[in-house]
């Protein structure tokens, strides 16, 4: 399906500085412009939401993470990064495009993929020269051939271009560092001038890469974080069991993980995995499996046991208070995990439903999540009501909830607690405390899969 002609207007990116446009600054491709900007490379982002254009233009990221902000303006001082409204111009200036717009779930489970097929649609009209076109949303495995197929469609000309694959795998939070310190950068391609694009990007990572064929580097994302979702239901399982007898689940996680083949990460049992990754891309699996006759019913059961970690802390705060109604509950922690904003998937929703549901009033705290939970909840006295620092949220309160486990809630001042806490019943849904050392201090402690 490619095309040889080579572009008669412009040398080719292999030999001059390249220049990338990244087309989608949400928070991987925000990331993906600044950090690319910090290797060296001439980029130019956009987005189809103004605000966040004129905001990247100022210098100040629309998202929180921890880094970002100072190689924003870094690199815009000096003159590697610029932002545009105007998708078709990003298109047309840029040699390599890193396609970050949306992948969401649709309702049945599949991933979403009109964005991608729109984005193509316009790189396919303004398609002036040789483009290498590179996916970094997270997308099913053989979404680069109809992403060719698009192009090949819409175009007016016969411009030569290709496709390839280079998932990313930043986590939020510490994308920034991710994405400065890769362990391993996938290129999926199926061109050597592709390859040699991609190579030279990512020059300083030499090392680091693996090269692959596209449908496995697309499937390279999926199977990861699928397996680490895996990692954690299985964890969250053995804490149920935990609960019914007199094992302590951290305990069991250390053993386990003691094992270098097992290793330690991603086995803190807990309220289980959220984000815009995890939920999605596991379901995203059952489906491309589904589509293609694999039976993937071990992820099914991956997907239930993270839904019942809700009802079982739901019923944690039940076994404590009995009833529900009119009860005043502190939530410490809103976003979906530490050091982020970011609400998507985030336990905290699930959680406030169910406790709005019982017609309790509560108080929430989250150091950076607030204004985006807001426009989910917004604020209505007496029911529900947003407070300035964890304290405030349990002054008075008859229960507290630890869902996100921010390290200020680690260092809390549990005596000052104590002594504004209607009553001292403290439920830990990320197990950040110990529980003798609370239980000494008074509290009624319950958290997840340890007594
Ligand atoms: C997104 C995908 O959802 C995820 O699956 C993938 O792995 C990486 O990209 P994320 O960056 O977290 O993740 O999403 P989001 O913050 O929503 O960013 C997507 C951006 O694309 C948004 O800023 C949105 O405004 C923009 N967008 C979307 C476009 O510019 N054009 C579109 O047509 C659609
Ligand atoms: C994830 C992947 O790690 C990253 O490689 C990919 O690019 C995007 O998806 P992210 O969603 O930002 O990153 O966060 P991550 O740290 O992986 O945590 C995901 C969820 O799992 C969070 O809700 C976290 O609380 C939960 N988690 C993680 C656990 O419940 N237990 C663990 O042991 C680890």
């Amino acid at each position: 399906m490619r095309q040889t002609k080579p572009s008669p207007k412009k040398s080719s990116p292999e030999e001059e500085k390249i220049k990338i446009g990244v087309i989608g600054t949400g928070y991987v491709g925000l990331v993906t412009a600044v950090c690319l900007a910090e290797l060296g490379h001439q980029v130019i982002g956009t987005d189809v939401v103004r605000e966040k254009i004129d905001l990247a233009l100022a210098g100040k990221p629309h998202i929180y993470e921890p880094g970002l902000e100072e190689l924003l303006k870094k690199n815009l001082k000096k003159g590697h990064l610029n932002f545009y409204h105007d998708l078709d111009k990003t298109i047309r200036e840029a040699d390599v495009l890193f396609v970050c717009v949306s992948t969401p779930q649709l309702p049945d489970g599949r991933a979403d993929m009109s964005y991608v097929e729109g984005v193509s649609r316009r790189i396919a009209e303004n398609l002036n020269a040789y483009k290498l076109i590179v996916e970094k949303s997270t997308v099913p495995v053989r979404t680069s051939a109809w992403i060719k197929r698009v192009i090949n469609l819409y175009r007016h000309n016969d411009q030569d271009f290709d496709v390839a694959s280079n998932p990313e795998f930043l986590r939020e939070g510490s994308a920034v560092h991710d994405f400065l310190h890769p362990d391993r950068i996938i290129i999926g391609v199926e061109s050597k001038r592709a390859e040699k694009i991609l190579r030279k990007i990512y020059a300083r990572f030499t090392e680091k890469l693996l090269v692959t064929n596209i449908d496995t580097a697309e499937l390279i994302k999926h199977a990861s974080n699928s397996f680490l979702a895996m990692k954690i239901s299985f964890i969250n399982l053995i804490s149920e069991l935990c609960e019914k007898t007199e094992a302590d689940v951290e305990l069991v996680a250390r053993g386990m993980g003691l094992d270098p083949r097992i290793g330690p990460q991603f086995l803190r049992a807990g309220l289980g995995y959220g984000g815009s990754c995890f939920p999605k891309d596991v379901r995203a699996l059952i489906h491309i499996g589904e589509e293609m006759g694999v039976d993937f019913g071990l992820l099914k059961e991956v997907d239930r046991i993270n839904l019942r970690r809700i009802r079982i802390f739901v019923d944690k705060i039940k076994q404590a208070l009995w009833i529900l109604r009119d009860k005043k509950i502190a939530l410490l922690g809103l976003s979906f995990k530490p050091e982020t904003d970011d609400i998507r998937n985030a336990p905290s929703i699930a959680i406030i439903g169910e406790l709005q549901k019982e017609r309790a009033y509560l108080r929430l705290y989250d150091p950076q999540a607030m204004e985006n939970m807001k426009k989910l909840f917004p604020e209505k006295e007496p029911e529900l009501v947003y407070c300035q620092s964890p304290y405030q949220a349990l002054e008075g309160a008859n229960a507290g909830l630890i869902i996100t486990e921010w390290p200020e809630f680690v260092d809390l001042d549990l005596n000052r607690v104590k002594s504004i806490m209607s009553n001292p019943i403290l439920i830990d849904g990320r197990n950040i405390f110990d529980p003798a050392k609370v239980r000494a201090l008074g509290f009624e402690y319950y958290s997840m899969g340890r007594k």
